[in-house]
């Protein structure tokens, strides 16, 4: 959850690694810091609150030039968000300084420990307990004492450090957080991910679990926690800099929803061979084993969650293969039934998610093949799954997700295809109507997205109300779900998502005048369900509910009851969420601007969670 800069090599340390902090702010930011060596010396500035606030203090009390040493963005787990607190800690002596991102689960028994030989900790941190943990075994070679170190530690910790009397060595090491290497000429860098050097390298080294790295200016060497000579992959990170600018918009998040329609087709290209049968070629799976599935279990945290509800819809649709949906931080303290026949898909957008790593863990060592749905190449999830279908909606730097999930219900569609294609459910004719009709989305979302005006001036009227609710049925309820998500994490409003069919059995107590709520229409051609839906839609309007409803062009039918009509384009039931979402993105997104809040940082949140 904490963005890690490092850097050694020729230009001026502060000035990259803030580069890289500002990249990487998403990712927390209670709290920042830097920390160079001069001389003899640890040098650190560190500060409560935004970036900003850091900056301001290196204005008034700037470092000297230094060429190498480490930053750091803090969500807080350890010890409120003020300037103790802040990262990077050092050890008594002022010579280590370390940044970490994760939880040190031994941290209690390591700090008595140190208290016990004497030692003064300045922090409530758990963090602290390593910088005097270094400066205890440090003789002479960082890297040997970081190795030293790791072994003692529980928990999941991305960690890098610089010792003052050893020139020119960052050394980092990971366990179940992220920590990659950009290699330079002349310079190497450390980063949580790879915004931290995108702008100076796009030459990537993956880092594996129980790993320590050690960077000069001119070498990288990767051992294990043993201190043997560790395998690490090379590769190209495949978007640029620019990539990961506002581009005009004032926030990401608007720029990431205007980015759907090229996410969309961009999951798309590729995955249609000669004879217009799916290929997904990073499905390491043979045909063999998806005909021998009998079971798929899907796992993943919030808007992941929810695209995995909506996954649940198509895969059994279409395959007939019985599908659970997993809360991912519940999934494995429930002693799921698994199996080799199990397939567990595992959606993620950033690959790092803690919740979602654990429970893909506890799948393979229960004997299932995992199949991860990722938006970051070379991230842990697929890296530690048995198969990958990447969706390809580029970097997602506002915290609040909106293209990944676009991208994830194409992902999982795309699935769900290829396991009927495989199992002989679906004839490749069959195949290829499906894909015409996913090859319509990106159309059909920019539709959405020329006709969004009405919701911003509806999302600034509303900017008072107190709650929204948010009504639907089949997979309109998982939109429902993400269409509160959106504003809580947002707006910071009670909004809450029902399938509509459970508002008699309890919800329909909160309906009072003028109460605003949402409701995803189903097409028309799902006749039945549409009729109910039409039904709730009444019951809460004789009860004083503003209603908004989503539903397609064309559908008169729910004009008379609808205090305010979104129409969106009219596509198969299936593919429904793809289009009804895109309106409750704008509105989350506009009233949290109306609100004056921080749209692409919102309180509390980070972009990836990786602590349990
Ligand atoms: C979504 O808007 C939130 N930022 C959050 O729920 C997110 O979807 C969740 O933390 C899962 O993240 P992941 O997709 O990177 O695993």
């Amino acid at each position: 959850m904490c963005g890690i800069v490092g850097y050694v090599g020729q230009q001026n340390v502060v000035d990259v690694v803030m580069g890289g902090l500002r990249r990487l702010e998403y990712r927390g930011y209670d709290s920042a810091g830097v920390a160079v060596v001069a001389g003899d010396e640890v040098l650190v500035r560190r500060r409560a609150g935004k970036l900003a606030n850091l900056e301001k203090l290196l204005a008034d009390k700037p470092l000297p030039a230094a060429t190498f040493g480490m930053g750091h963005t803090r969500w807080a787990t350890h010890g409120a968000p003020n300037d103790r607190n802040a990262h990077p800690h050092l050890d008594e002596a002022a010579k280590v300084a370390v940044v970490h991102n994760g939880i040190i689960e031994n941290f209690a028994a390591l700090r008595s420990h140190l208290e016990d030989n004497g030692v003064t900790l300045a922090s409530d941190t758990d963090t602290e307990v390593v910088s005097h943990l270094l400066a205890e075994q440090f003789d002479g070679d960082l890297a040997e004492a970081m190795r030293a170190v790791c072994r003692k530690l529980e928990g999941a910790f991305t960690l890098v450090a610089v010792h003052a009397d050893q020139p020119d060595v960052v050394v980092g090491a990971r366990r179940n957080s992220p920590l990659v290497v950009g290699r330079g000429d002349g310079e190497n860098f450390l980063g949580s991910d790879v915004s931290a050097f995108i702008a100076h390298t796009r030459h990537a080294v993956e880092l594996g679990q129980d790993q320590v790295v050690e960077l000069r200016a001119d070498r990288v060497d990767v051992t294990t926690f043993d201190g043997q000579p560790a395998e690490v992959r090379e590769y190209e990170v495949d978007w640029d800099a620019s990539a990961a600018e506002k581009g005009g918009y004032d926030y990401f998040m608007l720029k990431e929803i205007y980015e759907q329609p090229k996410a969309v087709a961009d999951t798309l290209l590729g995955r249609i061979d000669d004879e217009g049968l799916l290929q997904l070629d990073e499905m390491r799976l043979s045909d063999e084993d998806l005909r021998d599935v009998d079971k798929i279990v899907i796992i993943g945290c919030g808007t992941a969650f929810h695209s995995g509800l909506i996954a649940k819809y198509s895969i059994e649709h279409w395959t007939r293969i019985p599908v659970e949906v997993e809360v991912a931080s519940e999934f494995r303290y429930r002693d799921p039934i698994l199996g080799r026949r199990t397939l567990v898909i595992a959606i993620s957008q950033s690959g790092e998610t803690m919740d979602t790593l654990m429970a893909i863990r506890h799948a393979r060592e229960q004997g299932s093949r995992v199949l991860a749905i990722c938006n970051v190449n070379g991230s842990t999830i697929p890296r530690e799954s048995d198969a990958v279908v990447y969706t390809y909606a580029g970097p997602e730097i506002a915290v609040a997700s909106t293209k990944a999930f676009l991208t994830q219900i194409i992902a999982v569609h795309l699935v769900a295809l290829y396991l009927a294609q495989v199992r002989g459910m679906k004839w490749s004719d069959e195949i290829a109507r499906h894909v015409d009709d996913l090859a319509a989305m990106p159309e059909a979302v920019d539709r959405v997205l020329d006709t969004v005006g009405p919701v911003r001036a509806l999302a600034r009227e509303l900017v008072d109300a107190r709650a929204v609710l948010f009504l639907g049925r089949h997979v309109g309820f998982p939109v429902a779900l993400e269409g509160a998500l959106k504003l809580k994490e947002l707006a910071y409003m009670h909004a809450e998502g029902f399938p509509a069919g459970e508002l008699k059995h309890g919800p329909i107590a909160l309906i009072e005048e003028g109460l605003p709520v949402v409701v995803v229409v189903p097409p028309l051609s799902r006749k039945v369900l549409h009729d109910k839906i039409v039904s709730n839609i009444q019951e809460i309007r004789a009860r004083g509910a503003r209603t908004i409803v989503i539903a397609e062009e064309g559908d008169d039918t729910v004009a008379p009851y609808a205090d305010t009509l979104i129409p969106v384009p009219a596509v198969p039931t299936l593919l429904q969420p793809v289009v009804a979402i895109v309106p409750l993105q704008v509105f989350a997104c506009e009233l949290a601007s109306a609100k004056g809040y921080d749209v692409d940082q919102p309180r509390n949140l980070a972009k990836s969670v990786t602590v349990e």
